[in-house]
């Protein structure tokens, strides 16, 4: 039990409340995949913030006459209810509700809107667990005071227990969850901005190309188990923290040839573990495979540092500067969105985090 995140001053008032934030989504370089109860990372992860892809969350707390067992709530998602949705939801209060008792006095409805292509296999979990974090954190310091730091500390830990990656999608551009020996203040409950990113990299742009607009074959729930009794597991998560650690100086240091071949090492460590772990999959798709092909004969030919990188999923996210942003958008245009479904892709770059609206 973290004490310092239990809310004890909280009292529940007899107003309603209305909070409204949005949260971008991230795109990890170095890959969590791997967890322990309750949601505790096995490795090491760091992610670019995004901006576009962003979830808007409107919640509006009710009081009720007396307090509930259970976290009271109800979820619209682009307006409709979603009661797939739930189970995910019922889980993450039951997680959050030792941290926030005042909960059980509220009847919480919440609205969200993604601005990403709905079923774009884009991951929205990260970005709708930071906004609804943001939302319930933004009711606790109205009932008791907080001090700016235990807000987004506060915001990241309750994030991270929606979804491991939705404690990195609070501030940008970079954001590194799990104890790191190189990371100051790195921490398995929360997740900590890097400080002194080169500039390179606070307009860096990702380009996600929707090879696949169905839902995942596997969802990261799942995934993350698939690695409790891996061949490979111990030799992943400390190969993941080493990759961390050369990452580091290059965001720093803004090499981009030193930066490309760790992003997408980290990409295809990753489907490795898929492919060898049991049951196993392979998520990419043959038009996966044409992508990554074509950056590799783009970057050999141009010498223009773009490079890939992969979630649990066929998606490829492109990852590259801004000043080359007018060749590689035209390369993607001529070249890549023949390997994509309707020809869509989603333009994206790296954000400052969660904001209220
Ligand atoms: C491959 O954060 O979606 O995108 O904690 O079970 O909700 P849960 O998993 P989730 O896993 C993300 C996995 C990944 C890599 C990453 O973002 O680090």
């Amino acid at each position: 039990m973290e004490q310092r995140f239990v809310s004890t001053n909280a009292q529940p008032q007899k107003d309603a409340f209305h909070s409204k934030w949005q949260a971008p989504s991230n795109i990890a370089l170095v890959k969590y995949w791997g967890k322990t109860p309750p949601q505790l990372p096995k490795n090491a992860s760091l992610s670019l913030t995004l901006s576009g892809a962003h979830t808007q969350m409107e919640v509006n707390f009710i009081p009720m006459g007396s307090p509930t067992k259970k976290v009271s709530f109800s979820i619209l998602f682009q307006g409709k209810e979603k009661p797939s949705f739930r189970p995910k939801l019922e889980a993450f209060f039951d997680r959050i509700i030792a941290y926030q008792s005042f909960l059980l006095h509220y009847n919480i409805v919440i609205r969200s809107h993604n601005t990403f292509p709905h079923s774009s296999g884009i991951a929205s979990s990260a970005s709708s667990m930071a906004a609804l974090a943001a939302c319930l954190v933004d009711l606790e310091s109205q009932l008791s005071p907080m001090a700016e730091k235990l807000r987004l500390e506060k915001t990241s830990f309750l994030a991270r227990l929606g979804s491991g990656s939705a404690c990195r999608s609070l501030q940008g551009p970079a954001m590194v969850w799990g104890i790191h020996p190189s990371v100051v203040d790195s921490s398995d409950l929360i997740a900590v901005k890097l400080e002194n990113i080169h500039p390179i990299f606070t307009t860096y742009h990702d380009t996600i190309l929707l090879v696949d607009k169905v839902q995942k074959q596997v969802s990261s729930t799942t995934g993350h188990k698939l690695m409790h009794n891996h061949p490979y597991a111990a030799q992943r998560f400390s190969h993941a923290n080493s990759q961390l650690a050369s990452l580091l100086p290059v965001l720093k240091n803004g090499n981009l040839d030193a930066f490309v071949p760790i992003v997408e090492k980290e990409a295809l460590d990753l489907h490795a573990m898929m492919m060898t772990s049991d049951p196993y999959f392979i998520l990419m798709q043959p038009n996966t495979l044409y992508i990554i092909n074509a950056v590799w004969q783009f970057r050999a030919e141009t010498k223009i540092p773009l490079c890939f990188t992969l979630d649990a999923g066929a998606n490829v996210h492109l990852l590259y500067p801004s000043d080359v942003a007018d060749s590689v958008k035209l390369f993607i245009a001529s070249d890549l969105l023949q390997f994509c479904q309707d020809r869509q892709c989603v333009h994206d770059v790296v954000g400052a985090g969660i904001k209220k609206y």
